[in-house]
């Protein structure tokens, strides 16, 4: 009787968990339903037609796809292989793709941009660059979305529109360096390195504040070399995005824990002198760190937020100073007329102010036309938070509006988008800082992530550039380095477009 019981009440559990399951599966179904139902009555609303441009692939689950980027990331020539390779496949701007057998999106449409980046903003999200960088730089401004993005932004803003009206002094030390390494150079001589090193030391006495006696100078180099290592995985990452845990070195975890435990040394020392030395006082040796620490009270996402803007500040930078001089040196009037410039406004021998900065015109074109050429983030990543609508793309002009539903991904390149002869005419590979003098041209905005650290940018590159052209007078191109038109030279994409052979100068 007994066993009879329990055979029975056991019978009924598993009976009742069944019915349990089956009836969560069959509400889940009738949810995706009606979830699907909504989507397609949202799409029918703003006049959605399916998109019919798909990528096209031999390989099973479109391996012959990673394979030829791969091979062309390689070979240095990523960027024009993507240009090339869109159109021998004929997808047009806007295309479905279909890798390892995911459904995913890519976008060079300036008004699709717009709308991931600006006016649709809030239904786009950060999951994929998340996955791909919170090793290397935890949680910030650049793995966080919604309100607490808006946190970030708010209080890092704070700390730019304090330092964007700093002297520009901050920046002699740095220089002062790198122009003591070219001093010591002969013959020819690759600024590119020279370059990141530079923007190294600017960014980290910007968010670290003053130097302090603990470190010694192998600890820098140490962290120099770990960060460039993390930076190239972390962007390689980033590129995998729903499969970034495919590439996860074991050196990769190593080097992220280095960097950040160098960086968590600013953020005690900070800390202790603060304790030691009262807060106003520690406020002057330290305030990036302080200042985030006061709102956010827990080292860690102190030193998470410097490590974001580390990374959002350094191989930028860096890459803009290269591009320019690597361009000057093959434009020898747009060199000749920027030197003008600098004569024209900067007294010899008188030291260079940000007012003296602001009022060059034609150095704000030529970084202008660099960074159209050799756009920053090349090619960005975004999911939908939402079902949501492209504005173009869909039909079979492609002139239509597409549905994108809820957690699909999408690549869009502002690099592809900035070389469109569409937008910039026929000349649009070409460099031609006057372009920028033309009042119908004006910069394609980055929306609400728009830079915030853009003045410091522009000030750092501008006062490197003007110092270096100043102290060398013959600066020019090697005669045995052969030209090539712009986009065909081989490049390094990692966050950014790096230029694989660097920039080989003659000094004198
Ligand atoms: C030539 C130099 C630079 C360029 C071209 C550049 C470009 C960009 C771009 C395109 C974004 C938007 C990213 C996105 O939408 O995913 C961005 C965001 C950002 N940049 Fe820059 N950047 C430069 C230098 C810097 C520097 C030097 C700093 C700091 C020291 C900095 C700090 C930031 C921050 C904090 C954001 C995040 C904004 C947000 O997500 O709300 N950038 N930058």
């Amino acid at each position: 009787m007994d066993y009879l019981f329990r055979e029975s009440s056991s019978f009924n559990l598993r009976f009742g968990l069944a019915t349990l399951l089956l009836g969560y599966w069959t509400y889940l179904y009738i949810q995706k339903g009606r979830q699907f139902e909504a989507d397609v009555m949202f799409g029918e609303r703003h006049g959605c037609l399916p998109i019919e441009k798909k990528l096209p692939y031999k390989w099973p689950l479109a391996l012959d796809v990673f394979k030829r980027q791969y091979d062309a990331a390689v070979a240095g020539n990523l960027m024009a292989f993507q240009s090339q390779y869109f159109k021998d496949t004929n997808v047009g701007q806007t295309f479905q793709v279909k890798l390892l057998g995911r459904i995913g999106y890519f976008t060079n449409d300036p008004k699709n941009i717009e709308a991931i980046v600006s006016t649709n903003f809030e239904d786009w999200g950060l999951r994929a660059t998340r996955d791909g960088l919170y090793s290397m730089i935890g949680s910030g401004i650049f793995t966080q979305d919604g309100a607490p993005w808006k946190h970030s932004r708010e209080l890092l803003r704070r700390q730019f529109m304090r330092i964007q009206y700093q002297d520009v002094k901050v920046f002699d030390g740095p220089i002062d360096d790198l122009l003591a390494t070219l001093a010591s150079s002969s013959g020819v001589v690759d600024l590119q390195p020279e370059f990141f090193k530079f923007t190294l030391a600017t960014t980290t006495s910007l968010i670290f504040g003053e130097p302090f006696a603990g470190l010694d100078p192998k600890d820098h180099e140490a962290f120099g070399e770990n960060f460039d290592y993390a930076s190239l995985v972390s962007a390689m990452r980033l590129r995998l995005a729903d499969w970034c845990f495919l590439y996860t070195p074991r050196k990769y975890t190593k080097t992220c824990d280095q960097v950040k435990k160098y960086a968590m040394r600013y953020v005690d020392h900070a800390l202790m002198d603060m304790k030691e030395h009262g807060e106003e006082a520690a406020l002057e040796h330290h305030p990036f760190i302080l200042d985030l620490y006061k709102e956010l009270h827990d080292p860690i996402l102190v030193r998470d937020q410097l490590m974001n803007v580390l990374i959002a500040g350094r191989d930028t930078t860096a890459c803009l100073m290269s591009w320019s001089i690597y361009l000057l040196v093959r434009h020898p009037a747009a060199l000749e007329r920027l030197r003008q410039e600098i004569r024209s406004t900067v007294e010899i021998g008188q030291p260079l102010t940000r007012g003296q900065i602001n009022k060059m015109s034609y150095l704000k074109c030529i970084f202008n036309e660099t960074n159209r050429l050799y756009t920053n983030i090349p090619v960005n990543v975004r999911e939908t938070l939402k079902t949501t609508v492209l504005p173009r793309g869909g039909g079979p002009d492609g002139n239509s509006p597409v549905l994108i539903r809820k957690g699909y991904g999408i690549g869009f390149s502002p690099y592809h988008m900035h070389r469109s002869k569409e937008l910039y005419g026929e000349d649009a590979n070409d460099f031609r800082p006057e372009r920028w003098e033309e009042p119908e041209l004006k910069n394609i905005g980055c929306g609400a992530r728009v830079c915030l650290g853009k003045d410091f940018a522009l000030t750092e590159a501008s006062y490197g550039i003007v110092r270096i052209l100043q102290t060398y007078p013959n600066l020019r191109l090697p005669p045995d380095v052969p030209i090539v038109p712009s986009g065909q030279e081989k490049q390094i994409i990692t966050f950014v477009v790096a230029s694989a052979e660097g920039c080989k100068v003659l000094l004198d």
